[in-house]
């Protein structure tokens, strides 16, 4: 071994044995042809922008599975259509269930472990008509298709999230009013940190209502999950099952008061959920985007989606997880960067805030990227590139970005090589 070598071994920051690594993606984002859920009702609405096709990964996902494992990924994260499952109330369609079963045994083959997400934002009509997680029944209604899908595919995979990231649905949906169902608290335009979806806010019923029926929904989720979690363990006890939480690391700086809002800040959006369910959880997936300080005067570089290039900062995001003493993954975390000028040094700072948090305890297992593929930005649209595989809409063909093959040599070395 040259002197090079044995210095940057000796620097190198290694990651525990077995690690896996990979990507993820969400069914209405990158599948297509989906017609029968809120989301695709709200784009006839002219509410949201079509997904139509999207990344026709329904039926290419084969292609893209031969992409992640070229790319050295050993695990993959992905979501049930919960609309295509139970196209109507309590009746459950065998040809989907069929088909996952075939996307769980392509990723097998290529040696890829899944993690399913049983639920990502997107409701079946008959569901989302008749009241969505408003309904008092809800938790009972998704614990229902959350031992389904475990029954059936629990035999083909040991990791189900039951949900992602309620409170990103919860307030888009009741705060912001920019996803359906549309209804908008009044003041939130005070207090708004992030962009997406801005163009369709205007759209959205405003009132004090909202609010309370935010924290009602919020609280059904939080039953939904725990119900969830006890019917899948029933269902298949070898299964690992976990929430994926969206956490935005909200930090302050030396002034106490600023202390004191980041604290409350953190609490309204980490701390109520998680303190609700962490007991029915054998994991937590964490989705880390957003790093924002109050009384904050520098002057950030931005992502594409006009969000602090922050990625280090994931170090405390997984600290604030780390206190629920269960092991953890990053479910998502990456960026939308249409020139990928910036996502491999952003992927390597990001792994690195990581490996930190190992180093200070924290019982991380694995790093799925967001995203596999460029895909349907919610209210934005197809114009933000979260993808470590470029997509071409019009001819649906894929071409892997260069930071992907940065990432991939984290993924062979199990380390950040510096
Ligand atoms: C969601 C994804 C979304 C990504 C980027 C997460 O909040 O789970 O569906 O595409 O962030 O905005």
């Amino acid at each position: 071994m040259g002197l090079f070598a044995i210095l940057s071994h000796m620097f190198e920051k290694k990651f525990p044995e077995g690690f896996y690594w990979g990507a993820a993606t969400a069914s209405y984002q990158v599948e297509g042809g989906i017609e029968d859920c809120d989301w695709a009702e709200a784009a006839r609405a002219k509410r949201v922008p079509p997904c139509g096709l999207a990344c026709n990964h329904y039926e290419r996902y084969e292609e893209d599975f031969d992409l992640a494992q070229s790319l050295g990924h050993t695990a993959h994260r992905f979501s049930l259509e919960w609309a295509r499952i139970e196209p109507e109330a309590g009746k459950f369609d065998k040809e989907a269930i069929a088909h996952y079963r075939a996307v769980l045994t392509a990723l097998k083959k290529r040696n890829i472990k899944p993690f399913i997400t049983i639920w990502h934002f997107t409701l079946p009509l008959w569901f989302s008509q008749s009241g969505g997680f408003e309904r008092a029944d809800a938790p009972e209604i998704f614990a229902r298709y959350a031992s389904f899908v475990a029954e059936q595919l629990g035999d083909l995979c040991e990791h189900f999230s039951t949900m992602n990231e309620p409170n990103v649905f919860g307030s888009n949906g009741w705060l912001r009013g920019s996803w359906p169902p549309f209804k908008r608290f009044a003041i939130t335009d005070l207090i708004s940190i992030t962009n997406s979806g801005r163009i369709f806010e205007a759209k959205a019923t405003k009132g004090l209502k909202p609010l309370f029926t935010y924290f009602k929904v919020m609280k059904n989720l939080a039953q939904a999950h725990n119900l969830a979690y006890k019917n899948i363990k029933k269902a298949s006890p070898q299964t690992e099952v976990s929430v994926v939480k969206h956490v935005i690391v909200f930090d302050a700086n030396w002034n106490p008061l600023n202390k004191l809002k980041a604290k409350l800040a953190n609490y309204f959006w980490t701390g109520i959920f998680m303190n609700r369910t962490y007991k029915h959880c054998d994991a937590i997936g964490l989705n880390y985007y957003f790093y924002t300080q109050f009384g904050d005067k520098r002057k950030w570089r931005k992502t594409d989606m006009d969000w602090n290039f922050a990625p280090e900062h994931i170090y405390d995001a997984l600290m604030m997880l780390k206190k629920y003493q269960l092991p953890l993954f990053v479910s998502e975390a990456g960026l939308a960067d249409a020139t990928d000028s910036g996502r491999a040094e952003y992927i390597k700072r990001q792994v690195t805030g990581m490996w930190q948090a190992i180093e200070d305890g924290a019982d991380v297992r694995g790093h799925l990227y967001w995203s596999l593929l460029d895909n349907y930005e919610w209210a934005l649209g197809f114009e933000k590139r979260f993808g470590l595989i470029e997509v071409n809409y019009v001819t649906l063909e894929r071409k892997v970005r260069s930071s992907a093959y940065v990432y991939k040599e984290i993924i062979e070395h199990n380390a950040v090589v510096e």
